[in-house]
């Protein structure tokens, strides 16, 4: 049986620590990017996806778990992007879309581990996120993706219907949005 638990639910530090492994562990299989320069580089590539997030908002960072403790998927972000100016370092395109933020305030990040997905997992996890923003003055949450990533069509089926084409670096980015 899966269980969904935020970061600042677990047990112990210990058991923080473990989960944080398990969700590294599928960041990187998800990831496009997994060769760095340095640990220096890894470190800054796992912080501004995952460390961020898990430092200053573990209430919004819900893993799901099994009953052998392994983790199949995560999901993770920021209430109200407009009140943390220094995300625009770590992401630097929030330039393009800053504008989005007013109605579209909270950010998101999801992956699920290759055996979990296609399953619902990624649904589920969606809706504990938006539940716990919900009440909150929130007005909308979005996430940043790729137009031609398989995952456009998960968010679109789960109501992110608003969609912001943008480049950067000439490449080809997409917001989708959903109102709470
Ligand atoms: C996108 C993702 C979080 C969705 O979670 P999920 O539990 O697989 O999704 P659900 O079972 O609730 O919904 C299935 C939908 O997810 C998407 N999906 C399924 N497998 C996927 C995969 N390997 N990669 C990307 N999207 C996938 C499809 O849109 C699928 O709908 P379809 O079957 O009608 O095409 C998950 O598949 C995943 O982690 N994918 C790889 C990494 C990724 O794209 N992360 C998001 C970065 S913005």
């Amino acid at each position: 049986m899966m269980k969904i638990k935020a970061l600042v639910g677990l047990d112990s530090k210990q058991e923080k620590e473990r989960v944080l492994l398990g969700v590294e562990k599928i960041f990187f299989e998800s990831s496009v990017k997994r060769t760095f320069k340095s640990p220096e580089e890894r470190e800054a590539f796992l912080h501004k996806y995952l460390g961020w997030y898990a430092k200053n908002y573990p209430e919004y960072f819900f893993v799901a778990i099994d009953q052998n403790k392994s983790v199949h998927g995560y999901i993770c972000g920021v209430p109200d992007t407009t009140k943390h100016p220094e995300l625009s370092t770590l992401h630097p395109w929030f330039s393009e879309i800053s504008e989005d933020f007013l109605e579209y305030q909270a950010h998101l990040h999801i992956n699920c581990a290759d055996v979990a997905r296609g399953v619902g997992l990624g649904s589920t996890l969606l809706n504990v996120f938006e539940n716990a923003l919900r009440g909150k003055g929130i007005k909308g949450v979005h996430l940043v993706t790729a137009p031609d990533a398989r995952n456009v069509g998960f968010y679109d089926k789960n109501g992110y219907k608003f969609r912001h084409d943008f480049l950067w670096n000439a490449s080809p980015m997409l917001l989708m949005g959903k109102q709470l």
